[in-house]
């Protein structure tokens, strides 16, 4: 009988990973609290939920001013709004990064300029970055993907001699730290999605962190109809300028104040256990960690992303994925390269800035080498719950690649056969 689960062989394990996300009597007290006080809308913006969680979420990233809102794609397009980022400008972004990244500068009337990433990292590269560089060019957003930090030493540097906005997307990076500053605090605008995958949630939901009172006060007027509101705080006298409603919730508030409060054990375990198996994994034959740069200081686990060598381990990513959750491991390929992305196809579209300019949107033409090699043959996702089982949860991760990378062989007959019939 074969060893590997998916052919018919025994599961390495048996019982599921923890759920997220993490709730208990607090959460439902928390919520119960915000029915009974009747203020359960965003309106008057911030409630005192709202306006807590945004206190909290700064101290957790060591500064900048929050604004909380409906969700991380609009915290994108009102950090492009903010500055006057809009129609026919070009913000540059990464291949590798969920659809949001893009659709939240088209929202706001600029074209997002897709670009190739780091291979060590699989974060934006900021040698494209300078290649990008065109007279139209406002903004950079990097992401943070999986547990990595772009290297915002080089992109800071970039946008400084350029002039240009940077919006980090911290969608995956609650908590990480850049040479022990928070992420997002580093360029002009961090972007949080607290929707309910991520490492805090509030079910949906976003923050943005801006680094000025100036910016602040724009982005708060942005997602409140218009409304003044003097340093990014509670309304006041001032112009009303053209808004709408992108409010968060006092119930969303409400859920992550309580979740805020567990997020530092939550993160401190997902570190050590990720270090753990960082160790464990390097061992085996085709396995590739991405880079550890010692200037990112605290790393966030929104994800485990590794590389392999599909030469080298026997079989290639998704192959590896499908073995894995057989094994009852949780496992995902990653996004597609945004230029290969079926999802985010804007010129087939009405969608206003990919019909104005569709010269920018020849996929067919774009050639991103890193990229395209990390989504269709090397990464490899690991859900963040492998950490909060413990070191059971990581030895049986491990145990169940290294048994696909001994039996690979096998298996890539089957795959062979399988895609034959
Ligand atoms: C990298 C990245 N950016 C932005 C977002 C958008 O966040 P939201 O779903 O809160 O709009 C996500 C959500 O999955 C994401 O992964």
């Amino acid at each position: 009988m074969s060893e590997l689960a998916i052919l018919g062989g025994p599961k390495t394990r048996s019982q599921p990973y923890p759920e997220w996300p993490v709730w208990d009597e607090r959460d439902i007290e928390a919520v119960t609290a915000v029915v009974r006080s009747g203020r359960w809308g965003g309106y008057p913006y911030p409630g005192p939920q709202t306006a807590e969680f945004a206190r909290r979420f700064s101290e957790l990233q060591g500064g900048s001013y929050a604004v909380p809102m409906a969700s991380g794609t609009v915290t994108m397009e009102v950090a492009c709004r903010a500055t006057g980022i809009g129609w026919g400008d070009e913000v540059i972004i990464p291949a590798y990064t969920f659809q949001a990244t893009a659709a939240a500068p088209m929202a706001a009337g600029a074209i997002p300029v897709i670009v190739d990433i780091d291979p060590q990292t699989y974060c934006i590269d900021p040698k494209a970055v300078e290649k990008a560089i065109a007279p139209k060019t406002k903004a950079i957003i990097v992401v943070h993907l999986g547990a990595e930090m772009a290297d915002m030493d080089a992109i800071m540097e970039i946008a400084g001699r350029h002039d240009l906005v940077v919006i980090e997307d911290c969608a995956h990076a609650h908590g990480a730290k850049w040479r022990g500053k928070g992420a997002g605090t580093i360029g002009q605008f961090g972007s949080f999605s607290l929707q309910s995958s991520k490492t805090l949630t509030s079910g949906e939901g976003g923050v943005l962190l801006c680094r000025t009172s100036e910016l602040a006060e724009k982005a708060a007027s942005i997602i409140d109809c218009g409304r003044s509101h003097p340093g990014g705080g509670e309304e006041g006298e001032g112009e009303y300028s053209l808004g709408a409603n992108y409010r968060m919730t006092e119930f969303q508030s409400a859920l992550a104040n309580v979740g805020i409060e567990r997020f530092p054990e939550q993160a401190s375990q997902r570190e050590q256990m990720a270090s753990y198996m960082d160790e464990a994994l390097s061992e085996i034959p085709g396995v590739r960690l991405l880079k550890r740069d010692p200037r990112h200081t605290t790393r966030s686990f929104y994800r485990y992303i590794f590389a392999i060598d599909p030469e080298v381990f026997g079989v290639e990513h998704d192959a590896l994925c499908t073995a894995l959750d057989a094994e009852g491991v949780d496992c995902w390929t990653g996004y597609e390269a945004m230029h290969h992305y079926t999802l985010f196809q804007p010129a087939k579209s009405k969608l206003a800035v990919p019909a104005a300019f569709p010269q920018y949107f020849q996929f067919e033409k774009m050639h991103l080498p890193a990229a395209e090699r990390a989504c269709e043959h090397e990464a490899v996702w690991l859900d963040e719950a492998i950490f909060r089982a413990g070191r059971q949860g990581v030895d049986d991760a491990v145990a169940a690649i290294r048994k696909i990378q001994r039996n690979a062989k096998e298996l890539a007959e089957a795959a062979r056969k399988f895609r034959e019939n």
